[in-house]
This record gives C-alpha cells, sequence and structure tokens, in this order.
C-alpha cells in the first residue's frame, strides 16, 4: 500500500518520536465517523463504558461496540503506517474515543502512555491520534516533547495531574515542545513513550479525537493491572490473542 509515509517522515519519526500526517481519512468520513460517535456518547447511559473525566471522556475498545468505528480502528492505511513506523509487525492493542466537550474540558497532562500498559518491554508501541473535525490550538489539540520518547525513568502520570512532570523531571519543561493543530481527517501517530499533553477545548464545538493504539505483535502480557485486559484470564508471560488484538495483517478479520 502506498502510505505516502517518505524517507525523511520516517527519519522525524524516530528523531522526534511523532509525525503528523494529512487525510490520513478525508474530511468527509471524519465528519461521518465524528457524527457516529457524538450519537454514541449521548445514547450511552451513564454507568456504562463511557468513562466521564474533567479532561476528556474516554470511551475504551469502542470498536468492539460499534462496526461503523470499528472500521476506523481497523482501517488499513492506519495499519500500515503504524507497521512502517515501528519497523516491525503490529497489532491492535485498544482503541479510545477521546472527547472534550464544548467549552469546558480541562487540559490533559504531559505524561507517557506505555507506562500504563501491561506488556514486558515491548519494541515498539504508538498510537494514531485521528482528529475527527478541525482542532486547532483552541480545540485542545495535542502538544508533543520532541525526542522524549528516550526519556526511560518517568513514572505513571495521571492525565488529570497538571503538575506532576515538572515534579518528576524539571528539565522537561525546557526542551523544544511540539503543538500540532490537525485539520479534520489529519492524524498524528506519537510513540508510546513520548511525553505528550492536550490543551483545554475553548470552543462551542466537541473535540472529538479516535485514538487507535497499536502494539509491538510479539509483546508478552505482563500482568499489569488494565481496564482492557483485567477480565480476559491472560497468563503473564503469554502473547496477546490474535482473536482478541488483531495483527494488522490480519486486518480483514473481525476481532
Ligand atoms: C487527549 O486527546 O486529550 C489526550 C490524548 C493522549 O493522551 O494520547
Ligand atoms: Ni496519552
Amino acid at each position: 500500500m502506498d502510505t505516502g509515509i517518505s524517507e525523511q517522515m520516517l527519519d522525524e519519526y524516530r528523531h522526534n518520536g511523532i509525525i503528523k500526517v494529512e487525510q490520513v481519512i478525508t474530511r468527509e468520513e471524519a465528519a461521518h465517523y465524528r457524527e457516529v460517535t457524538l450519537q454514541l456518547l449521548e445514547s450511552t447511559p451513564k454507568g456504562g463504558p463511557v468513562n466521564y473525566a474533567k479532561a476528556f471522556h474516554q470511551y475504551v475498545d469502542v470498536w468492539r461496540d460499534n462496526d461503523m468505528l470499528q472500521s476506523l480502528t481497523l482501517h488499513p492505511k492506519v495499519g500500515a503506517i503504524a507497521e512502517q513506523l515501528a519497523g516491525i509487525p503490529m497489532r491492535l492493542w485498544h482503541d479510545h474515543t477521546l472527547a472534550k466537550e464544548p467549552s469546558k474540558a480541562q487540559p490533559t497532562a504531559f505524561h507517557q502512555d506505555q507506562i500504563k500498559w501491561p506488556f514486558a518491554k515491548p519494541r515498539h508501541t504508538l498510537s494514531a491520534w485521528i482528529a475527527l473535525q478541525d482542532t486547532p490550538v483552541e480545540r485542545g489539540c495535542m502538544s508533543f516533547i520532541a525526542g522524549s520518547h528516550e526519556v526511560e525513568d518517568l513514572p505513571n502520570i495521571g492525565t488529570g495531574d497538571q503538575e506532576r512532570w515538572k515534579v518528576e523531571k524539571p528539565d522537561l519543561e525546557w526542551w523544544p515542545r511540539l503543538t500540532v493543530p490537525l485539520k479534520a481527517g489529519d492524524c498524528t501517530f506519537h510513540n508510546g513513550m513520548i511525553m505528550h499533553a492536550a490543551g483545554a477545548n475553548l470552543t462551542q464545538e466537541w473535540r472529538v479525537a479516535h485514538v487507535v493504539i497499536l502494539v509491538d505483535r510479539e509483546a508478552a502480557y505482563s500482568g499489569q493491572e488494565h481496564v482492557v485486559t483485567d477480565s480476559l484470564g491472560l497468563e503473564a508471560g503469554q502473547r496477546m490473542p490474535d482473536d482478541r488484538f488483531p495483527p494488522v495483517e490480519k486486518y480483514s478479520v473481525k476481532g
């Protein structure tokens, strides 16, 4: 598949830990998926799968509950780009909707993702963050600390814990930051180890992101607590089962 990823983009990803890919889906597709997502959030009863938090409302594993959003999560282009960037075969780990309500949602604090996930030394993890509407700075686009995917001694920082990263590693505040506004259908791919945050939504429109997370296909389950795996009865040390966490090469097969 022609993913449009150049050698220069690959170098940029390796160096910074993040790249932007324009129009991974079209504006029209983004508008459609946004509508589907907002309807799903609205029709999901309180106490159900949506976690309502101050930084964002989160619906984990939405691909398993909605066939239309499944087609976005298992989008062949997203999978192909992920494998190109990682340089190894990958599988879906999970997806989530991250929705910031109009005007109220607070910033998302700087954190690394991979430390939150139950894998023992995966060779690579990454997230595709797909903007389902124009997402300028004022609507809560993402910011990344360039090169921080090499930093290995940070703790698990909560997405609402705004000041923690500065306490844990004060010099990070002075590293260059990449703030990446996205048009509807644009996407960032970020390494699971990079420090990243998102702004508050100061606009009158929802900020809806569809985030697809992929992991090294060979990664072993570590047994660490996680909402996606806790009920699955996996043994620490085993490989993730293909029928639940589809490898990119099997993306036409439903999980
Ligand atoms: C956000 O969209 O607010 C945060 C996304 C992330 O932490 O990956
Ligand atoms: Ni994150």
